[in-house]
């Protein structure tokens, strides 16, 4: 991620340094950002001057002192609170005084990450999508202690970056991933009741998802997904179930952290077209924890259903909650953010077309045949339903 950052700032024309501590980790991001200016440069997008003009902004370094004169500093870390507070004070005693600090953690509450920082009120969370260069939006967190003159400068750096700006509170997982979570436990229940992964990036497709959930799963690396179902798990309860964190664990203790690894639900073999198979792993753990599904909630509405209707749920709540400040900021940051249905507007423009009834009705056979805290309509959509009111006016 840090890389993909790094490189959606030097094309902008700003100086950026990546740092590492390992000289590995460094060269990684290096390479990631030459190989992707080459293929820019392959598809005419760029010449070679502009593609040494942009390498020519980027300095890389393991020595953490190299980041002394920057106005913004983003971490990208592993997801690890400790390790996140110990990167945090040693970036304190190189910057300035003026320098924002901000986290581009998954889902880690920023007022967790800010105890560690002698100024808090420059901490903000900058939560960018994976891959970077492709994923228009931008998650900015602020904390109850962020100042808004911080807010003010990484707002600026996100449009400046060519990115969809969306402000969120503070809360575990923020807006996206909080509302992605449900989804992607109902995904691992249905491959765990027998759907295939091609079944189940073929359902999530024909819905309008740009990428397969199964596929999305790898891309955002199943590491990830599983510290921050653990992680929401606990925050948010057993909304979040119906999925196998165990299977998850299984999973990525074998290796299979998805397509950084080659091999995650999918194995992606030298990354060739049609070199992408299900992953011989993840078929034997998928028997192994084997579910059987209920006969009435399968048919491939239904699975689309209880995906989207998970996601969407989770959306309402965080309008309810104060999280989001509008719906449109919802939909805009859900359609570029994780590709929700561009033609479905987002989760708060689907409960208008779809309606809002007729969704609570599909939500409430879902929680009769599985658990009804993991399909409860909220309030907010329980409103919408008997009144009839709409999200937009037109
Ligand atoms: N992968 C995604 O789709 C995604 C999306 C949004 C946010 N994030 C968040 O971004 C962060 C990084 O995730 P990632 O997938 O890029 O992980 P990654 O494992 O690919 O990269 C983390 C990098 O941090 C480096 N590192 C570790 N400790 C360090 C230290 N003390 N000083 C300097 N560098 C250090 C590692 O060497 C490694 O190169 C996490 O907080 C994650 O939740 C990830």
């Amino acid at each position: 991620m840090g890389a993909g950052i790094a490189n959606v700032t030097i094309d902008k024309g700003l100086s950026t340094v990546l740092i590492d501590n390992s000289q590995q980790g460094l060269e990684r991001g290096r390479n990631q950002i030459c190989t992707h200016l080459s293929q820019q440069q392959k598809r005419k997008k760029i010449g070679l001057l502009e593609k040494e003009r942009i390498l020519s902004r980027l300095v890389s370094s393991t020595d953490i002192a190299a980041l002394k004169r920057a106005d913004v500093v983003i971490e990208a870390v592993f997801e690890d609170l400790p390790l996140k507070h110990k990167v945090i004070q040693q970036i304190e005693q190189h910057v300035g005084k003026h320098t924002v600090i901000a986290s581009n953690t998954s889902a880690l509450p920023i007022k967790e990450i800010a105890k560690a920082s002698a100024r808090p009120d420059k901490v903000i969370g900058m939560h960018y999508f994976s891959p970077v260069e492709k994923m228009q939006l931008l998650e900015i967190i602020v904390h109850d202690g962020t100042s808004k003159e911080t807010l003010a400068t990484a707002a600026q750096l996100g449009l400046k970056q060519g990115k969809f700006v969306v402000v969120v509170k503070d809360c575990p997982g923020f807006f996206v991933v909080r509302s992605l979570a449900p989804m992607m436990s109902e995904v691992f229940r249905l491959l765990l009741e027998g759907v295939s992964p091609e079944e189940v990036d073929k359902l999530t497709k024909n819905f309008g998802f740009p990428v397969g959930a199964a596929t999305l799963a790898d891309e955002v690396g199943l590491d990830v997904a599983e510290h921050v179902a653990q992680f929401l798990g606990k925050a948010l309860g057993p909304r979040v179930a119906g999925g196998s964190p165990q299977l998850l664990s299984e999973l990525v203790s074998q290796g299979n952290k998805g397509k950084k690894t080659g091999k995650g639900i999918f194995s992606y073999g030298d990354g060739k077209k049609g070199s992408k198979k299900v992953n011989e792993d993840a078929v034997k753990l998928l028997a192994r924890h084997k579910l059987v599904p209920p006969t009435n909630c399968s048919s491939t509405e239904d699975r689309q259903l209880r995906l989207v209707s998970r996601f969407v749920n989770e959306a309402l709540l965080c309008l309810e909650e104060g999280v989001l400040a509008t719906p449109s900021d919802g939909d805009i940051a859900s359609v570029f953010g994780i590709g929700f249905p561009p033609f479905w507007g987002g989760p708060f423009r689907f409960v208008d077309l779809y309606g809002a009834d007729k969704l609570v009705g599909h939500m409430n056979k879902f929680a009769d045949a599985y658990a009804r805290e993991q399909f409860a309509p909220c309030q907010l959509l329980l409103d919408h339903a008997k009144s009839g009111k709409k999200f937009y006016k037109n």
